[in-house]
C-alpha cells in the first residue's frame, strides 16, 4: 500500500513540474528547495513588472517576475548575503557567477513571463538565431538603475534551471589562495575572474588563450611588478604585437584594480600546485 503511494506521489509530482517548469536552489551543492513556476508566481507581494534595455537584441521589453533579491531571502532565508556567489545553471550549459554584492547591489528580477505575452518573445542574437529565454530568466533593471549597465558581472542568464548560494573557494578550489592575506588580494582575485581567467589559467584553472600565470613559475617572479602593471593595463604599449586586450577601460578605479591583482598574483606564487594535477587538465 504504502509502495503504491509513493508510487502515485512520484508521478503525481513529475505531472505536475512538467506543467509548471521548476526552479531548483542550492547551497554549496545540496538541494535546498524546488520551486515551480506556479509557486514563484504566487509570491505576491514580491511580484514587480520591469521595463529594461535587453542587451541580446538592443530593444525595450517589459518582464514580469520576482525581485531576485526576494527570491533569494525567501528560499535561504537573510543569511545568503554570507555567500561569495551566485551561480546559475542554465539547459544551454552556461554557468554563469555573479558576486553576492554585484547581486544585492542591481536590481534583478527572476522573470517567468513577457508582459503581454503567452511566456516569452523569442530574442534575436546577433547571429540571427531565435531563443526562448524562458521559463526563468534574469533581467537587471538598467533603465533607472545605470549601475546594471556598468556592472560588468551583471549577466542575463536565460532558461534557468538552478541558482545555487557557493563560495569562491569551493568553485575555484586551485585558483584560490588557501589565505588572501589582504583585501586587495581578494578584490585582485575578483577581478582576475571577471577579466583574466577566461584566457589565462592560474594551476592549470581556467582558459588558455594566453599562458599559464602560475605554474611552475609565477608571474610575479620574472616580471618586475611596475612593467607588469604597464602591461595589464595597455599590452601593447609593452609588446608591440601583443594579443592580449587591454584591461576593461570602462572599469571603476582602473589603476587600483591593476594593482590588486597583481597582489592577486604575488599571492598565488605561494599557492602552486603539483605537476599531476595539472596535466589533467
Ligand atoms: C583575450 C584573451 C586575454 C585576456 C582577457 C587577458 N589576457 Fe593576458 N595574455 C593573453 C595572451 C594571448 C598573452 C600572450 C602574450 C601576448 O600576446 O602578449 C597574454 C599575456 C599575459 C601576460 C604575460 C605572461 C608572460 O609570461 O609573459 C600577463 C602577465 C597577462 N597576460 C596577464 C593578464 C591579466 C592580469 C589579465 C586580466 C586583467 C589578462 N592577462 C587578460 C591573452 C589575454
Amino acid at each position: 500500500m504504502q509502495f503504491i503511494l509513493i508510487l502515485f506521489l512520484s508521478f503525481a509530482t513529475s505531472v505536475y513540474a512538467g506543467e509548471s517548469p521548476t526552479l531548483t536552489f542550492r547551497k554549496n551543492g545540496e538541494v535546498v528547495r524546488m520551486l515551480s513556476r506556479d509557486a514563484i508566481n504566487q509570491l505576491k507581494e514580491e511580484i514587480r513588472i520591469v521595463t529594461v534595455d535587453n542587451p541580446t537584441d538592443s530593444k525595450l521589453h517589459t518582464y514580469e517576475g520576482v525581485l531576485l533579491v526576494a527570491l533569494l531571502d525567501q528560499v535561504f532565508g537573510k543569511d545568503w548575503k554570507v555567500f561569495d556567489i551566485v551561480k546559475f545553471k542554465t539547459s544551454d550549459g552556461y554557468q554563469p557567477v555573479i558576486p553576492t554584492e554585484s547581486v544585492m547591489k542591481g536590481c534583478g528580477l527572476i522573470s517567468t513571463a513577457e508582459k503581454g505575452f503567452q511566456g516569452f518573445q523569442k530574442l534575436q542574437r546577433i547571429n540571427g538565431e531565435f531563443v526562448d529565454p524562458g521559463p526563468f530568466f534574469l533581467v537587471w533593471e538598467n533603465i533607472n538603475n545605470i549601475r546594471s549597465k556598468e556592472d560588468p558581472w551583471l549577466c542575463w542568464p536565460w532558461q534557468i534551471t538552478e541558482i545555487e548560494l557557493t563560495s569562491i573557494a569551493r568553485e575555484y578550489p586551485r585558483s584560490a589562495p588557501r589565505d588572501f592575506k589582504s583585501n586587495a588580494a581578494r578584490e585582485g582575485f575578483l577581478a582576475f575572474r571577471q577579466h583574466c581567467i577566461k584566457c589565462h589559467s592560474i594551476n592549470g584553472e581556467g582558459g588558455n588563450v594566453g599562458p599559464e600565470l602560475n605554474y611552475p613559475t609565477n608571474v610575479t617572479e620574472y616580471w618586475k611588478e611596475d612593467w607588469l602593471a604597464r602591461f595589464i593595463a595597455d599590452p601593447q604599449s609593452v609588446r608591440a604585437n601583443s594579443r592580449m586586450v587591454p584591461f576593461y577601460r570602462d572599469v571603476k578605479d582602473r589603476q587600483e584594480t591593476v594593482v590588486s591583482i597583481i597582489e592577486y598574483l604575488r599571492v598565488m606564487k605561494d599557492n602552486k600546485i603539483q605537476g599531476s594535477v595539472l596535466n589533467k587538465n
